[in-house]
Order: structure tokens, then C-alpha cells, then sequence
């Protein structure tokens, strides 16, 4: 494994710094917290964080809403503050990568306060101006979080854009100063020492100049009412598509390509620094060594279930796909998604099911991303009172669900909690004490805490039971790290017909692993024709019976995660 990078051995581990770890007890994540953890991530055996956005910001889209590129929030610290937590990471061989929001900037940042001044402001072309056509917006393109991507502003008499939203302006990439501007602010953090960064929206930087009108042929209101009742996979299809369609001329375009190679030479201006791009487009990888270092297998995390079938399909297509030098990476959960506790849970087995899926993250080709609080089992938590929503998008639903869908306050509110991103970003649940031991007693954190820290999930708890699901983290990653099959090894899929188990062996330079899945709540017999000299089991979810395991006639208990190392 010597020739692999940092990046390509590491299990990364997300944190959401407003609900990770409250250190000076305001109810909000800060540094201070996430300093105090850090010995906690080192025993969880992971080698490398992403922090999601820790920049001073109004917090419209909780933090993705930058106002300024080379400071922290002060809700979170300070930079000094920041300067110690990059150090005591690095001190424990954890690196740690940045959110670097390059397509858009909060419409409080200095840069677009001055833009929308005047129209002869030197900042006025740093954004995607335009005067309208006939009183109207340019073209008929939406915002992906609901409505006209084009705000009006009555200083100027124009429109800006916004993909995002109108809180979220557009810069204008093609303009050589907005290059510069924000390169110099990834230098800024590079020369710090921050590892790398995640990109995030990467595809939306630049959009079709001419501003073509899209020809989807619905409306954004139709495909949200129509999405409200999906029947069956096909209709959901349709959708996306529909979606996909409506918004064509916004994202992905061929120049991305250009400008991802010069902010791949940035980054290697510095030794050993990287980039994960918020995309699952392949074409980022460039050549494989030339663009971004990795993209994330979203697909996996987007299925609805996640089966031995659509796994090997997923594998398949997308492993054929890589340039030769290019590097997997996936994940099954973030901040924008919802948790993969319940998830993949079927209600019964949740926490069967969270071990086998984390078996399959640990030992698939590429880099795992893990999110915070998984590790415990944190769970969706749906905020119905619209008081304690934070999420904007939460409310934007429950605006459309009341005013264009009709619906009751009550049906809009649940509406509007289960497709919130707040459910997914709850404080992290650090022990059964009063607010889940994330800010103290009387405190009233910034988002509600679930109120099932009180039943296991959390950290203090977990700890002190060997079989919890903290421990079981803790012992596969531990196993991945010890294991170079399970890293660099190549990966080749068996049994591809078994519709209950996903089996595939994974093969280094000295050792074999065959990862065998059961993914149904069934036993499963199952037999593997490999030419193999001997056997042993590695690692397992379930208690194995004692001896060399018989490849031809393997009993596997209901939602077992074996592997089996083979000479
Ligand atoms: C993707 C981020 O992950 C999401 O949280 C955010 O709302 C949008 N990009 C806009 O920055």
C-alpha cells in the first residue's frame, strides 16, 4: 500500500460543526468542541475529517451562505482557534479538508453587497447580472430550492442569478477576478496546512452563456406536487428526468473541465493536498490524474434500497467507467441526506442492517466517507413544529404544501419535516444526560435533540458496551486499516445471480478477502467455487463456528457480514 496516497487509505469522517460538539455550551457546535472530540475521533480509528462549512456566513443555508472566504464564523471560535484545532489534529495523524463553496457567495458577503451598489461598481461583473427581457426574468430556468433563478433588484433594475437560493448569488466565473479572488482563498487555507477540499455544488459553477430557455415543458410547481405522489419507481423516474431536463443548461458544462485542472495545479502547489468534488460525475476525475482526485459514488446513497442486485449493478457500471489512474470513493450519508440508521433499517432490524452496510462501505473499492453520529446510530429525527425548523428548505416546502398543495397545517408540517435536512443534522448524542450531553442542562440547543439518546444511542452508553454499534465502527475500521486487500486490493464480484447475498473478493499483492453479504433476514446457504489453498474467517458480524470455514457450503445468519481471508 506504500504507493497509495493519504486520501486513498483513509476513512473520512463529516462533521457538521453547528451540531457536532458544544464547547462553551450556547447550544451550538463550535472548535472548541470539536477540539475536545478530537481524541474521541482518533479511537473511532478514523484518519481524516471533512468539516462542513466553518465560515463566517448569516446562516440562510447553514453555512453554505459564505461571507467572508478567510475567517471563522464567530459562533463556531476563532481563527486562532481553528489554527489548534488543524494542529492537535494533525498531531494525531488526522487530516482534515475544508468545504469550499466556489460557486456561490452569501448575498451578505462584502463582494455582492458592493455588486448590487451600481452598475459601474468595480465588483458588478463578479456576479451573473442581466436586465431582463420585457420586464421579466432572461429565461424560464428555476432555482434548484424553488423558483425563478433570477432575483430582481430594484437598486440596479436587474436580475442576478442564483442556482441556489436568491440568498446565494452566483459568481461569475469567467470573470479572471472572481479566479483569482477565490483560488487566493484556497490558498489561503493550503497555507495553513488544511489537507484539501471538498467542492461543494461543483457543477453548477458555470452555466449556458447564450441563456437558452429550458424545454422540460412542465412546471417546477407540477414536478414538486407530482413528486408528493410517486406510486411506483417508474413515475420517480420520470421525474427525475423531467428534472434533470429542466435544469440542462445550468450545470456540468464542458469549461468546468478547464477550470478544474487549474485548481488542480493550485492544490499542488502545496505537497500532498486533495480534492473531493460534490458530484458523481465521472468526466472529474479528467484523465484520472489530472482533476479532482475522487467524486463521490452518489447513486449508493441515493438508492432507495440498497440490494445485492443494485450493488453490483452500481459497482459494475461505475468501476468500468474510472479513467485507469482514478480513485472510488463512496458514502451513505451527509448532511443533505437522510440517515442510513433508518434508512436501509426496516424498522426490526436497524441495527443489523447498520452493521452490514457499513461492512459494505469499509470494503468496497475506494474511500469511505462515514457522517457524524452514524457511528451510534443517530436516526432521522423529524421536526414537525415549523418554531423549530432551521432548515430553509423545510419551510419552503411547507410554504408550497399549504399554499399550492392545499394541505392542512399538520400534513404540510410532515411534509415539510420529511424532506427538511434538519432530521438528519440533530446535535450529536454524546450521553444519556439532559440535551444528549451536547450542550449542558437548560441549554436550548440550536436544533432539538432526539430524545432517543435516551435509549442507547449515544456515545457514553455505546462506549462501555463491547457489542454496541460504536464498538462495531471502531473494530471494522480497525479491521480495514489492518487488512491492504480491503484497501488496494482489486474487486472482483462472485455468485452474481444470488439475489440475497452479495459476495466479492477483494485481492492484494499477498492476501484475498471474500466479503460474503447477507442482505436478507433469512439464513442463506451459499457455496463459492474459488481455487483457494486455505481459509480462515476474518471478521464477522455473527458468532462462527469454530475450524476452517467450507467455501462449498457456507451458512450465513440473517444479516451476517463475514469476511473470510484465502491463501
Ligand atoms: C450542497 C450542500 O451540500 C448543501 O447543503 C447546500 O445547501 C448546497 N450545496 C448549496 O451550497
Amino acid at each position: 500500500m506504500t504507493d497509495l496516497k493519504w486520501w486513498q487509505t483513509a476513512v473520512f469522517y463529516q462533521i457538521y460543526p453547528r451540531s457536532f460538539a458544544d464547547g462553551n455550551g450556547d447550544g451550538i457546535g463550535d472548535v472548541k468542541g470539536m477540539i475536545e472530540k478530537l481524541d474521541y475521533l482518533k479511537s473511532l480509528g478514523i484518519d481524516a475529517l471533512w468539516l462542513s462549512p466553518h465560515y463566517p456566513s448569516p446562516n440562510f443555508d447553514c453555512g453554505y451562505d459564505i461571507s467572508n472566504y478567510t475567517d471563522v464564523d464567530p459562533e463556531y471560535g476563532t481563527l486562532a482557534e481553528f489554527k489548534q484545532f488543524l494542529d492537535e489534529a494533525h498531531r494525531r495523524n488526522i487530516r482534515v479538508i475544508l468545504d469550499m463553496v466556489l460557486n456561490h457567495t452569501s448575498d451578505q458577503h462584502a463582494w455582492f453587497i458592493e455588486s448590487r451598489s451600481s452598475r459601474d461598481n468595480p465588483k458588478r461583473d463578479w456576479y451573473v447580472w442581466h436586465d431582463g427581457k420585457d420586464g421579466m426574468p432572461p429565461n424560464n430556468w428555476y432555482s434548484t430550492f424553488g423558483g425563478s433563478a433570477w432575483e430582481y433588484d430594484e437598486t440596479t433594475d436587474s436580475y442576478y442569478y442564483h442556482f441556489f437560493f436568491k440568498q446565494q448569488p452566483d459568481l461569475n466565473w469567467r470573470n479572471p477576478e472572481v479566479k483569482k479572488a477565490m483560488f487566493d482563498a484556497c490558498r489561503f487555507w493550503l497555507e495553513m496546512g488544511v489537507d484539501g477540499f471538498r467542492l461543494d455544488a461543483i457543477g453548477t459553477i458555470y452555466e449556458e452563456e447564450d441563456l437558452r430557455d429550458q424545454d422540460s415543458g412542465v412546471t417546477q410547481e407540477e414536478l414538486f406536487r407530482r413528486s408528493k405522489d410517486i406510486e411506483n419507481p417508474e413515475q420517480n423516474k420520470e421525474i427525475g428526468e423531467l428534472w434533470e431536463e429542466m435544469f440542462r443548461y445550468q450545470h456540468d458544462l464542458p469549461g468546468i473541465h478547464d477550470l478544474m485542472r487549474e485548481l488542480r495545479e493550485v492544490i499542488e502547489e502545496y505537497p500532498d493536498r486533495m480534492l473531493v468534488g460534490e458530484t458523481d460525475e465521472i468526466s472529474f476525475y479528467g484523465t484520472g490524474d489530472d482533476e479532482l482526485q475522487m467524486v463521490f459514488n452518489f447513486p449508493m446513497l441515493r438508492t432507495e434500497h440498497l440490494t445485492p442486485n443494485w450493488v453490483r449493478e452500481n459497482q459494475k457500471t461505475r468501476l468500468a467507467l474510472l479513467p485507469e489512474l482514478a480513485w472510488p470513493c463512496n458514502t451513505l450519508s451527509n448532511h443533505d441526506s437522510p440517515r442510513v440508521y433508518n434508512r436501509w433499517g426496516d424498522g426490526k432490524n436497524n441495527d443489523a442492517l447498520a452493521r452490514l452496510n457499513l461492512v459494505l462501505l469499509l470494503t468496497l473499492k475506494g474511500t469511505p466517507f462515514l457522517y457524524n453520529g452514524e457511528e451510534v446510530g443517530m436516526a432521522d429525527y423529524l421536526i414537525t413544529d415549523v418554531n423549530f425548523m432551521r432548515d430553509q428548505l423545510a419551510l419552503f416546502y411547507y410554504d408550497l404544501a399549504t399554499k399550492l398543495g392545499g394541505e392542512t397545517a399538520e400534513a404540510a408540517a410532515m411534509l415539510a419535516a420529511a424532506n427538511s435536512r434538519d432530521k438528519n443534522r440533530t446535535p450529536t448524542q454524546w450521553a444519556n444526560t439532559a440535551n444528549a450531553g451536547f450542550s449542558p442542562a437548560g441549554v436550548t440547543t440550536w436544533l432539538p435533540v432526539n430524545p432517543n439518546y435516551a435509549e442507547g444511542f449515544n456515545v457514553a452508553d455505546q462506549e462501555k458496551d463491547p457489542n454496541s454499534l460504536l464498538n462495531f465502527y471502531r473494530k471494522g475500521i480497525a479491521l480495514r486499516r489492518a487488512t491492504p486487500a480491503l484497501v488496494s486490493g482489486g474487486y472482483q464480484p462472485v455468485n452474481e445471480d444470488d439475489q440475497n447475498v452479495l459476495a466479492y473478493v477483494r485481492s492484494g499483492s499477498h492476501e484475498h478477502c471474500l466479503v460474503v453479504l447477507n442482505f436478507s433476514a433469512e439464513p442463506q446457504q451459499v457455496s463459492f467455487r474459488l481455487a483457494v489453498e486455505s481459509v480462515r474467517t476474518l471478521f464477522s458480524t455473527h458468532a462462527r463456528p469454530v475450524g476452517e470455514p467450507d467455501l462449498d457450503g457456507l451458512t450465513l445468519q440473517p444479516f451476517e457480514a463475514l469476511i473470510l481471508e484465502m491463501k
